[in-house]
C-alpha cells in the first residue's frame, strides 16, 4: 500500500480484501499509517476537518517526522482559514467561468488531435494527451500562446514528470516558474485581463483579499492538481475502453454517452489513488483506536470499488452507470476545486477524439507512472481507426 507498484498492478482485490476483512488496516511501514478503504468511513473522514488534518500535508507517509507547512496551500490548510482561502478562491472557479472556458477548451483539444493520423503508430500518453490539460491552465491563467510548450516543460519538470526534452531538475523549473508567475501577477497589476490571476486578485469575502504569497502559492498548486491528474484520466480512460470494445462502441455510436462514461471513467481508473489525514486526537473507527497524530490514508480508489454503494456490479466497467456518486474528486472540505474544469476537459476530449478516431488499438507495452498517489501513464504506443462519416461534435 505504500509503493507505487501495488497501484500500477491491479489494487482491486486487496482493495476488496481489505474492505471485508480490514477496513480500518494498520501497516507498519513509513512509519505507520492507517489505511481506508470502505466509502462510508472516507466520508466520515472527510467531512470532519477537525478531528483529521490535512495541515502537515497530504501526500502518502514516508517516516519522516512531519510538521505543519509555515507557507500551506489551500489542500493543506485546515479550518477556519480554509474556508476563508477556498471562498476568495473559488470565485475563479464559478460555473459561469468554467463554462465560459468551453469553446477555448474545445480549440486545444482540437489543435492536439490535429497532430494524430489514423493508421500510424504514435505515442499517446506524452505526445497527445499530456498538452491538453496543461495547455488548458496556461490558457486560464492568461499565458500567452507562445510560451505554453516553455509553460509545459517547466511545468511537467517541476511536478517530476520525465519528459525525455526535460533536463532542469524540479527546484530549477519551480524557480523558473515562480518568476514567470510574478511577471504574469505584474502585468495584471497594471492591467487586468479576463483571466484566472484578475479574478484571483480583485476577489474579496469579508473585506478580505488574497495576499500576493496565497495567490503565488495557489498557481503552483494549480499545476500539481490539474496536470498529471487530468492527464492519468484521459490516458487510463482511454485503455478502459480498449479493454471493454462494447463500452467503446456504444460511446462512437450514442455521443450522448460521453458525460456518464467520464463520471465511470473517474470511479474505475480512480486517478488520484489517496489523500491523506492527520488525527488530531483519539478516534475510535470500526473498534480500532485511532491516535492522536496518526497518519490515515484515504484510499479513494477502494471506496470507489464499494460494493455497498456500487452493487455486484461495482468491479465492472459500464459507461452507462447511473447513479455514480465516486469519490474520484474527494469529498467533504477539501473534494476537488476543479471538479467542473477536469469534466469539462475529460468529456470536450472524448467528444473530439472519437468524432475523429472509433478505434484504438495497444501496439506495445503501457509505461506508468511511478507514483503511489498519481500512478498514471508515462507512455502508451497507438494506432487509431479513423471514425468514417460523422461530424465533429459541436
Ligand atoms: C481528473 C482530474 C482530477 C482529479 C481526479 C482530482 C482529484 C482531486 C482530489 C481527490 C482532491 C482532494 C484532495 C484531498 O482530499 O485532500 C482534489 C483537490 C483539489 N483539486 Fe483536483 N482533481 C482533478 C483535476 C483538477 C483540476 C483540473 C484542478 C484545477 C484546475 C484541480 C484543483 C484542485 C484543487 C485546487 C484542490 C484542493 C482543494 C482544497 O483543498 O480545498 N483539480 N482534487
Amino acid at each position: 500500500m505504500h509503493l507505487p507498484d501495488f497501484y500500477i498492478g491491479d489494487p482491486a482485490p486487496a482493495y476488496r480484501d481489505l474492505r471485508r476483512n480490514s477496513p480500518v488496516h494498520w501497516t507498519s511501514a513509513n512509519g505507520g499509517f492507517w489505511g481506508i478503504t470502505r466509502y462510508e468511513d472516507i466520508k466520515f473522514i472527510g467531512s470532519r476537518p477537525h478531528l483529521f488534518s490535512s495541515a502537515k500535508g497530504v501526500l502518502m507517509p514516508d517516516g519522516k517526522p512531519r510538521t505543519a507547512d509555515p507557507r500551506p496551500m489551500l489542500i493543506t490548510t485546515d479550518p477556519p482559514r480554509h474556508n476563508a482561502l477556498r471562498k476568495l478562491i473559488s470565485k475563479g472557479f464559478t460555473p459561469r467561468h468554467v463554462n465560459a472556458m468551453e469553446p477555448d477548451i474545445r480549440a486545444i483539444v482540437r489543435g492536439v488531435l490535429d497532430s494524430a493520423e489514423a493508421g500510424v503508430e504514435l505515442e499517446y500518453a506524452e505526445g497527445l494527451v499530456a498538452k491538453v490539460p496543461v495547455r488548458i491552465i496556461a490558457d486560464l491563467l492568461g499565458a500567452p500562446a507562445e510560451d505554453w510548450e516553455q509553460f509545459r516543460a517547466w511545468s511537467d519538470a517541476s511536478v517530476g514528470s520525465a519528459d525525455p526534452g526535460i533536463t532542469l531538475t524540479s527546484q530549477e523549473a519551480f524557480g523558473a516558474l515562480t518568476t514567470y508567475f510574478r511577471r504574469l501577477i505584474e502585468l495584471r497589476e497594471q492591467r487586468r485581463a479576463n483571466d484566472l490571476i484578475s479574478i484571483l486578485m480583485d476577489a474579496e469575502v469579508d473585506g478580505e483579499s488574497l495576499s500576493h504569497d496565497e495567490l503565488m502559492s495557489f498557481l503552483h498548486l494549480l499545476l500539481v492538481a490539474g496536470n498529471e491528474t487530468t492527464r492519468n484520466l484521459i490516458a487510463l480512460g482511454t485503455i478502459a475502453l480498449v479493454d471493454h470494445p462494447e463500452q467503446l462502441r456504444m460511446l462512437v455510436e450514442d455521443p450522448s454517452l460521453i458525460p456518464s462514461a467520464v463520471e465511470e471513467m473517474l470511479r474505475y481508473v480512480s486517478p488520484v489513488t489517496h489523500m491523506t489525514r492527520w488525527a488530531t486526537e483519539d478516534v475510535e473507527l470500526r473498534g480500532r483506536s485511532i491516535r492522536e497524530g496518526q497518519a490515515v490514508v484515504l484510499l479513494y480508489g477502494a471506496a470507489n470499488r464499494d460494493e455497498d454503494v456500487f452493487g455486484d456490479t461495482a468491479e465492472q466497467f459500464d459507461v452507462t452507470r447511473r447513479p455514480n456518486p465516486h469519490l474520484a474528486f474527494g469529498t467533504g472540505e477539501h473534494a476537488c476545486l476543479g471538479l467542473s474544469l477536469a469534466r469539462l476537459e475529460a468529456r470536450v476530449f472524448f467528444e473530439e477524439f472519437l468524432a475523429r478516431f472509433d478505434r484504438v488499438e495497444l501496439t506495445g507495452e503501457v509505461l506508468r507512472m511511478r507514483s503511489t498517489m498519481v500512478p498514471g501513464v508515462r507512455t502508451m504506443h497507438v494506432r487509431l481507426g479513423a471514425a468514417s462519416g460523422k461530424a465533429p461534435v459541436r
